[in-house]
């Protein structure tokens, strides 16, 4: 009789719905988002010209299969039974129909809201109205849920973000959920079992290193994921933030790189330029499938970075089938010679077939030194795979 009450009152203390919807994300989520060229300019036009352009494009057929509508997508106030509702000017035929546009091109649909009262742009947040915001989710087909942070008040990140975890399981659909609290609470120590990936920092800008007061340049992002590599895997990835590839503040060399090095982070790859008007050099970095695979690589590895000299970088990935990924960075402002003797990379056991991945050429092996050459603030990507 004891034991049963003690059995009792531990089935009582289990949290009801407490799960996340697993298997979602066995790999980084890939997809494009409205936010960095687009901020509130949205609406259904301009989501059917993206998605369009993802097909034509090649883009959806690299992978990118979420298309995320981020904040200002709503009316400034919820209806009288307190549902979430489209901007009518921006969305005239509401948001299922554009799940169910998005859904007939082979694309699933992700959305925007807030975990605190309002968005970050002051639209309705979905503090207090989390169950009924996920039922409406569900009854509109999102597939991807980015919940954002702003305007929380005093609430604990934790508890929140399980909340609307908790809701989203209820309402039955499997979504996939995007936390956005900026690493400010250390996501990485707690959201394993809260979500399918979680920002590590503040917003990326289009730029290498700048420093604004909420946002950054991309070099700056890369240095703060440095440790927080065990935190990563399947189903449960770091999010340094969407692609600022293709925008304008990036020259194609800075572009390349963030592209290598988001890779090498297993990156969720979140596509932020107009897709639109993209120039054949950009497709080509967005859809280069050899540097796609080091990122969507079954080991679901988070690369990390090796050596850290002025100007210079390695970072390393641990791929599948005994392989590995190099990315040696430029950090410096003039074009870097490079040898790279093999025997300082510790690590790789045996000798290894070597491929620019940038160049699409088989350079050698292990057994001799790389040498070639860097431009400024650009990568040169490495695959190497065992010799039998
Ligand atoms: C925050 C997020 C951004 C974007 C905006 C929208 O700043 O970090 O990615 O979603 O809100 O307002």
């Amino acid at each position: 009789m004891r034991n049963f009450t003690f059995f009792v009152l531990f089935l009582c203390s289990l949290p009801a719905f407490a799960q996340k919807f697993e298997g979602l994300a066995p790999t980084p989520p890939m997809g494009w988002n409205s936010w960095n060229t687009f901020a509130g300019n949205i609406s259904e036009n301009l989501i059917k010209g993206v998605a369009e352009s993802l097909l034509s494009s090649g883009m959806q057929k690299a992978g990118y299969a979420y298309i995320v509508i981020d904040d200002c997508w709503e009316a400034m106030a919820r209806d009288t039974m307190g549902n979430l509702v489209a901007d009518p000017a921006k969305f005239p035929g509401g948001m299922k129909a554009v799940g169910d546009y998005l859904h007939a091109k082979g694309f699933k649909f992700g959305i925007h809201n807030c975990a605190g009262t309002k968005t970050c742009a002051g639209f309705p947040g979905g503090r207090g109205h989390e169950y009924q915001d996920a039922r409406t989710y569900a009854s509109w087909g999102v597939d991807y849920l980015k919940y954002d942070w702003c305007n929380h008040g005093t609430a604990n990140a934790e508890e929140t973000y399980k909340t609307m975890r908790d809701a989203l399981h209820a309402a039955g659909r499997p979504v996939v959920f995007s936390l956005c609290e900026w690493g400010n609470n250390q996501p990485w120590l707690w959201a394993e079992n809260v979500g399918h990936l979680w920002r590590t920092t503040g917003d990326i800008r289009d730029c290498y290193d700048c420093q604004g007061v909420y946002d950054m340049g991309w070099k700056i992002i890369l240095d703060k994921q440095a440790g927080l590599e065990k935190y990563a895997g399947p189903d449960h990835w770091n999010d340094p933030d969407m692609l600022e590839v293709g925008n304008k503040g990036l020259s194609l060399d800075e572009a390349r790189a963030h592209f290598s090095l988001w890779c090498m982070l297993a990156a969720p790859l979140m596509a932020g330029n107009d897709v639109r008007s993209m120039s054949n050099d950009v497709r080509e970095i967005l859809t280069n499938g050899e540097v796609i695979a080091i990122d969507q690589d079954p080991l679901g590895k988070q690369g990390y970075r090796f050596i850290e000299n002025p100007g210079k970088e390695i970072w390393v990935k641990e791929l599948s089938n005994g392989g590995w990924a190099v990315c040696v960075l430029n950090g410096g402002d003039s074009r870097m010679e490079m040898h790279l003797d093999w025997n300082n990379l510790p690590f790789l056991k045996g000798s290894f077939r070597v491929r620019d991945i940038w160049k699409r050429k088989d350079t050698g092996t292990t057994k001799d030194e790389f040498i070639g050459a860097i431009p400024a603030h650009n990568v040169v990507l490495m695959r190497l795979t065992p010799l039998k």
